[in-house]
């Protein structure tokens, strides 16, 4: 496809996919408040200056996705990447789900598990219904809804969020093999692991990206990784490896990375626990390689969206969220050892790039 044609097509599935989600939520909303007038989701309306800056920073991603997958950074059909087999199987589901998600939050029930699920081994921090998720992260209906009901929450970007992490991943790279082609490098000399995979669709970039490297993706919860496994079967090369466990104690030895990368989780994560899993990615990684998170901005990074930032957690089920907006971060990876820190910002997404010192 020429660039135009590229261009013009890639704009028109975007628009496409945040219309379709700007129609899913209005209606879901118009119905909440028909049917449970004083449910208590109640958000602060956002100013015609504030929309029109999200608009331009939706359009700024769409232009930075474009240009990364025209630099080569990742194969072009990557951005045109969909849940459509989910979408078509499950998007129902999320308006079945509604009036028991509704009847949670008016009865406060914001850590309900069905009882065949088994809650044993997990810390209290995790079981929670995040998002007003039904069995949180832990069956196989919420694993289904998850990638569906991110692309509404972010008008259809969630996956040009996530594609942020690879250039610098990639870069990372390449800085530690001194510039060499990492195709060229053998793939137990390249391990890039996702801590907190969830589904797998950072794998399935991360894949397409490096396409020699050994991957490895880590998760708690058990449903989600099959449904990632699924995921990456239905693509050529490697299948990734994929683990449960907590990342706060990573099943790995130290120094076997040479990337990792974690994205939208450490907002789900209580302070203490953040600091925990930054210093078990640093001991992972092997001097000199790089570390990136992908998550939600904070109030300092535009002051502006502090209504916005607040309504999301006033409307979802997050209970860290409110601490993690001004966490600081960067601070806590000086802690952990890591060095270089750089930080971007996309659209709703920030990220923070970091690298282990060479010994
Ligand atoms: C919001 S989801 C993000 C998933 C995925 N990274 C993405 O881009 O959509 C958070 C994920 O973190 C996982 N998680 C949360 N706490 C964890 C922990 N302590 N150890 C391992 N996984 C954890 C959850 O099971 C869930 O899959």
């Amino acid at each position: 496809m020429s660039d135009t044609i590229t261009k013009f097509t890639y704009q028109t599935f975007q628009k496409s996919k945040a219309g379709f989600a700007l129609a899913h939520k209005q209606i879901s909303t118009y119905l909440e408040n028909f049917i449970y007038p004083n449910l208590g989701l109640k958000t602060k309306p956002l100013s015609a200056k504030v929309i029109q800056k999200i608009q331009q920073r939706m359009d700024e991603i769409i232009e930075k996705d474009l240009t990364d997958s025209e630099k080569g950074i990742y194969p072009t059909n990557m951005i045109f990447d969909n849940p459509w087999s989910d979408f078509f199987s499950f998007y129902l589901n999320i308006w079945l789900e509604l009036p028991q998600v509704w009847q949670r939050v008016q009865q406060k029930k914001y850590q309900y598990f069905s009882p065949q699920i088994n809650l044993q081994g997990y810390p209290n921090y995790y079981l929670q219904n995040f998002h007003h998720q039904t069995d949180g992260y832990l069956s196989e209906m919420s694993a289904n809804l998850y990638d569906l009901q991110v692309e509404i929450l972010f008008n259809g970007t969630a996956d040009a969020m996530r594609r942020r992490i690879l250039a610098p991943l990639k870069m990372g790279l390449e800085k530690l093999f001194f510039g060499q082609n990492l195709d060229a490098i053998a793939p137990q000399k390249q391990r890039v692991l996702d801590i907190a995979c969830g589904t797998g669709r950072t794998l399935k970039f991360i894949r397409a990206t490096l396409q020699k490297a050994s991957i490895y993706g880590v998760d708690f919860s058990l449903a989600y990784l099959k449904k990632a496994n699924q995921l990456l079967s239905e693509d050529l090369g490697e299948l990734p490896y994929l683990l449960q466990a907590n990342a706060e104690n990573l099943p790995f030895r130290e120094n076997y990375f040479q990337g990792t990368t974690c994205v939208f989780t450490f907002h789900e994560l209580p302070p203490m626990v953040r600091q925990k899993v930054l210093e078990e990615a640093f001991r992972v990684i092997q001097p000199g390689g790089v570390f990136i998170i992908c998550d939600s901005i904070q109030v300092c990074d535009e002051p502006d969206f502090a209504s916005m930032l607040e309504n999301f957690s006033a409307r979802f089920h997050e209970p860290y969220y409110k601490n993690y907006i001004t966490d600081n971060l960067e601070e806590r990876l000086k802690k952990a050892g890591f060095v270089n820190i750089t930080t971007e910002v996309h659209f709703v997404s920030k990220y923070w790039i970091s690298y282990k010192p060479n010994i």
